[in-house]
This record gives C-alpha cells, structure tokens and sequence, in this order.
C-alpha cells in the first residue's frame, strides 16, 4: 500500500506555507516569508500577519500543488499547524484546512507547531525515540525529550528571550541588518571574543533554564560605555562586541545542553541522539559546540536542513501523518489555539518572544 498523500499548512507566525508529502519523501515545501511587511514595525504585526496568511493560503497550496505535479483530488489527507502562535494566523490555516477537509472529504488533523519541528529529525534523519531534542530560534528555546508524536518531556527553556531574538537585538543595537543571526555571526568572526566578557545567564541555577534579556542589556552597556569613551566604535569594537556575545550564547547552550543529556541518558536510550533544529542551528560556532558535546557523551548529532529547520508546512505534513497513523484525526471542532505547550506536566515558562508567547 502506497503512503498517504499528506498536505500540511502552516500559519501561525509570519511564514504562510504549504506543502506536500508521501511517506518521508516531500514532494513538495513552499514558504513565503512576511520579512518585508513588517520590516517597518521592527517586529512581527499580528494583524497584518493574519491579514497576509489570509491572503496567500490559497495561492501556496496552489503553487505546492504545482511543484509536487499531483491534484487537490489525489490527497489523502489535510494537516494544519493548529497552535501555538498569533492567533489571527493560526485561525486562517484551521478554516483552510477544515474547508478543504470538508470539500474533499478527507481526514484533517490539527498540529502543533512545536512537534512539528521536534518531529523533523525523523522525517530527515529517520531518528527513533526516544531522541533529545533542542529548539533554538527566534521564538523557541526548549531542551525536549520526544517520546512520540503526542509524547514530549520538556527538560528546560529560556524564561525570556530566545537566542534567535538575542541575535536579532544585537544586530539592532550595532546597526547591523536583519535578521541578526547571520550578520552578527558575520562580524564576530573578524573579532575575538576576549576582549569583552559577557555575563554567562543562569549557569549557577541548577537544570536546564535557560535566560539571554540580561546579554542583551550588557551588550548595551558595554557598547554605551565605548561610545562614551572613544567617542564611537570602531569596525574592530563592533565585531569584537559580537563575538564576545556569540561566545556567552555559545557557552550557555553548550552547558545546559551537557545536563540535558545527563538527564536523558539517565533513562538509557536505546540510540541516543541530539537533534538541533530552528534558525540558531545555521550558526556554525553554536554548531560546532553543540557537536562537541554529543561525541564527548557518545550521542549522535543531527541538524536538519534548514529549510526544513525553519518554520515550513512539510514538518506539519510530517507530524500530521505520525498522528493519523496512531489514529489521532479531527472535526469541525478543532480549535485554533495560541498557547498549546509540548508538555502539559511541566510549569509555564515565562518568557514572551518577539513572536508571541512561549508554549
Ligand atoms: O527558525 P527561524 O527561521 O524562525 C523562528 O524564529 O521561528 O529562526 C530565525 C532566527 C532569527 O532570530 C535569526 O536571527 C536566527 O534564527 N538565526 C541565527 C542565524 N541564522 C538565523 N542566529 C545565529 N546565527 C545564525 N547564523
Ligand atoms: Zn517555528
């Protein structure tokens, strides 16, 4: 028997995508980012991101369609991204998807965004469970235990900011572009990262929290602080500032990273693996820390490409076949949610990202 045919929608922040997947093969992954409707406002704007995704649904799925060379008429089911994120988005995917359902007469299962991304590594690096699993972006931040498609344990997440947001303030606060992860990640490596020590956030607490307003903070005073002295900064300062910055988030996740695997391995996995997925996994310093500490514990380390890392409508697709194979589907009922956490045991973390709150 040949594998569902599984097309996955994505709204919840500011990518509106669509795509399509057989098994683990995509057949297809459109995403067409919001970067240049909220470059003005300095941030995600909720409702002109609703507005967007409204608009462009149809026009995603189409070209998605397109791309993989199958009809509407030919898939099998519909999975949507049905939270968490900003609402309005999240709202115009669910009324996509459950019209679609409806009119083809086909399963829908709604996803959260989270295990769509936790679930990626299986999708592109065939992982089993139970495999540790760290989310770095620019609204995510948690060390998770995946289990199964419904089955997560959150080991510990930032309790503000994300690392991704801490790049991108960063580069605000340097006059670097946007996003700030690749440019910072430019300019630190023409600088060294001793000459300005930045604090290293709740490493004396003990567990997996992790905190990265306070590196925002210092990085300002530290900048404010040469430009008081020698009147501006110099090329060398700037890129000297952003290594010593990357260097206290590199050291910082490189650390909470070395308990999160204590605590996994604690439960003697039967392959145990590390998967690293969001925007932050792209920078290679992080990266190579990251790698360091999973041969140092014998853990394998995989990072999915990153776009499939990045927000994108095949990791729903995946995540939705996964749950339509444990039988788990839905009605008209299914509800748009903008805070759904991973882990409904663990406490509230509570930090709010730049895009929308954390689950
Ligand atoms: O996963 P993503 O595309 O979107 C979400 O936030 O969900 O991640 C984007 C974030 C941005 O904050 C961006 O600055 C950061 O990932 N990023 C990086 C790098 N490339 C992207 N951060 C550090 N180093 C990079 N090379
Ligand atoms: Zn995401």
């Amino acid at each position: 028997m040949t594998d569902p045919l599984i097309l996955g929608l994505e709204s919840s922040c500011d990518d509106t995508a669509a795509a399509l997947l057989r098994g683990r093969e995509v057949l297809s992954s459109v995403v067409e980012g919001q970067n240049s409707l909220h470059a003005a406002y300095g941030g995600v704007v909720p409702e002109i991101a609703a507005r967007a995704h409204a608009e462009r649904l149809d026009l995603c799925v189409e070209r998605a369609l397109e791309e993989a060379g199958v009809t509407l008429k030919e898939v099998d089911a519909i999975a949507v991204t049905a939270g968490p994120g900003l609402i309005g988005g999240v709202l115009s995917g669910v009324m996509m998807g459950k019209g679609l359902a409806t009119g083809l007469g086909v399963p829908l299962v709604g996803v959260n965004h989270l295990a769509g991304h936790a679930l990626t590594p299986r999708l592109t690096d065939g992982l089993v469970y139970p495999y540790l699993m760290l989310l770095v972006s620019g609204g995510h931040c948690q060390f998770l235990i995946v289990r199964g498609p419904q089955d997560f344990t959150r080991l510990g997440g930032t309790i503000d900011d994300a690392p991704g947001e801490a790049f991108d303030k960063t580069a605000r606060l340097l006059g670097l572009p946007q996003p700030g992860g690749p440019s910072v990640e430019a300019e630190a490596l023409k600088g060294s990262e001793k000459t300005y020590r930045f604090p290293r956030p709740l490493l004396d607490r003990d567990g997996c929290d992790l905190s990265f307003s306070g590196l925002k903070t210092a990085l300002m005073r530290q900048r404010d602080q040469i430009v008081a002295q020698k009147t501006g900064l110099t090329v060398q300062d700037r890129a000297d500032l952003c290594a010593g910055f990357q260097a206290s988030v590199r050291d910082v996740l490189a650390e909470k990273t070395r308990r999160a695997i204590a605590l996994y391995l604690s439960e003697n996995p039967s392959e145990p693996a590390l998967a690293v997925a969001g925007g932050v996994a792209a920078n290679m310093a992080i990266r190579a820390a990251l790698e360091g500490v999973c041969v140092n514990h014998g853990l394998r380390f995989t990072a999915p490409p990153l776009r499939l890392c990045t927000d994108n409508a095949a990791m729903i697709a995946y995540a939705g076949s996964e749950l339509l194979a444990a039988g788990v589907s839905h009605d008209m009922t299914l509800s748009a949610r903008p805070r759904w956490p991973l882990d409904r045991t663990a406490t509230p973390l509570v930090g709010h990202g730049k895009k929308g709150a954390k689950a």
